[in-house]
């Protein structure tokens, strides 16, 4: 967490879920690193410096990469999402008018002269103001269409605050949303009776934008706005470790990103530990074929069960639930191994191996492959 850069308040909740440290070189080994605000302006330096360091980002260089230059993901998302042109020269008069930005960036405080343009001459003036600014100056200048919002105010310089919503998505999961523009929000209300709200936003419309951008990027930021006619557009992705809450609230962001993230580590942990176990027992491998249908059986039990939690908890139910639901199969499993046949002497490890299948079949269904596929392999 880059301290200067981030809000008080950001790094407490922060603090609550994870362990916060504010100097590269404090990062514990084998730790996934979420370089709040923190990444740039190298950020192939700082992939190097976590790996050096025996850790890992949660975003490679590449997935970055993607969201910070429009250029990249404007293809998945042409038809969600202003058209833009990536060279001045290209851009249609008859189009107007037009807003300009950097790859990444743009001057949106400076709306009249550094990013609103009412035709393409006026294009051809703002693109030479924003090549000679600091800021945007070494990023290349895109122009898009401007698209009349649902505005509820002017801001200073013209800035038109609109109906716009953040989405923190983590994993192709929504972790936070809120309002954008917050240093507004408190006057919208107060003064406009207007309190934006977040879950206007069609669930089937962030679907569709998670469903393209998820498989490219791990954690990333999708800016959402309503158009004057009603429809919803994308106005841009960007990295999540380096975009701003807006309105989204800290506890529920890191409080939903450490679940989701725990729960998959954790499991990941249990996984090992099982695999660990059946090397340990493997030896015992050919004394299993006794098991045949009831095998079948305990697997089908325990395919049905997760099917269940996972629609009651969503993918990642945690991993105590798993292993609770393991122990009551195994538990019902054992004592009908014994009814059959009180001789076996070596129930544990068979069971340490029935549980091992089943530990290795949710290993499966995490990578999206079906339990049935495996259960050949486990006779
Ligand atoms: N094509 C567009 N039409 C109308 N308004 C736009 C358009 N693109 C951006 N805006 C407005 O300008 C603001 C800043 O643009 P954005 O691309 O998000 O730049 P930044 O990366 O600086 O946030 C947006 O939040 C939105 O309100
Ligand atoms: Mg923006």
């Amino acid at each position: 967490m880059r301290e200067a850069l981030a809000e008080q308040e950001e790094i407490n909740a922060a603090s609550v879920y994870f362990k916060v440290v504010t100097q590269r070189a404090e990062i514990p080994q084998n730790s996934l690193v979420i370089p709040r605000y923190s990444a740039l302006p190298n950020y192939k330096e700082l992939e190097k410096d976590i790996k050096i360091l025996g850790s890992r980002l949660i975003n490679s260089h590449s997935e970055h990469a993607y969201v910070a230059d429009l250029k990249n993901w404007y293809y998945d998302l042409e038809d969600l999402t202003p058209k833009t042109w990536f060279r001045l020269h290209e851009v249609d008069p008859a189009e107007a008018p037009f807003v300009l930005k950097g790859a990444t960036n743009s001057k949106k405080h400076s709306w009249n002269t550094h990013m609103f343009a009412e035709s393409k001459e006026d294009a051809g003036r703002v693109y030479s103001r924003l090549s000679q600014d600091g800021y945007i100056g070494y990023q290349d200048i895109y122009v898009r269409k401007f698209v009349e919002l649902n505005t509820y105010d002017t801001g200073i310089q013209g800035i038109p605050i609109t109906e716009e919503y953040r989405f923190f998505v983590l994993d192709g999961k929504v972790i936070g949303k809120g309002f954008y523009w917050s240093e507004h929000v408190e006057w919208l209300r107060s003064e406009k009776s207007i309190d934006p709200d977040v879950n206007s936003v069609p669930q089937d419309f962030i679907d569709e934008v998670i469903k393209r951008v998820a498989p490219k990027i791990r954690f990333f930021v999708v800016d959402v706005a309503r158009t004057k006619s009603g429809e919803w557009i994308v106005i841009e992705l960007n990295d999540g470790q380096m975009s701003g809450l807006s309105e989204v609230n800290a506890h529920v962001l890191y409080g939903n990103m450490r679940d989701d993230l725990c729960s998959k580590s954790e499991r990941r942990e249990a996984l090992r530990e099982l695999v660990r176990i059946t090397e340990e027992y493997g030896g015992y491998r050919d004394e299993f074929d006794f098991l045949g249908g009831s095998l079948n059986k305990l697997l089908n039990e325990v395919d049905s069960k997760v099917r269940q939690l996972a629609s009651k908890w969503g993918p990642f139910a945690s991993t105590h639930e798993i292993e609770s639901v393991l122990r009551e199969e195994v538990a019902e499993f054992t004592a009908e191994v014994r009814k059959k046949d009180k001789s076996r002497s070596n129930l544990k490890s068979e069971l340490f191996d029935v549980i091992i299948c089943a530990a290795r079949a949710y290993a499966e269904l995490d990578r999206g492959f079906p339990l049935s596929d495996l259960k050949g392999e486990s006779e």
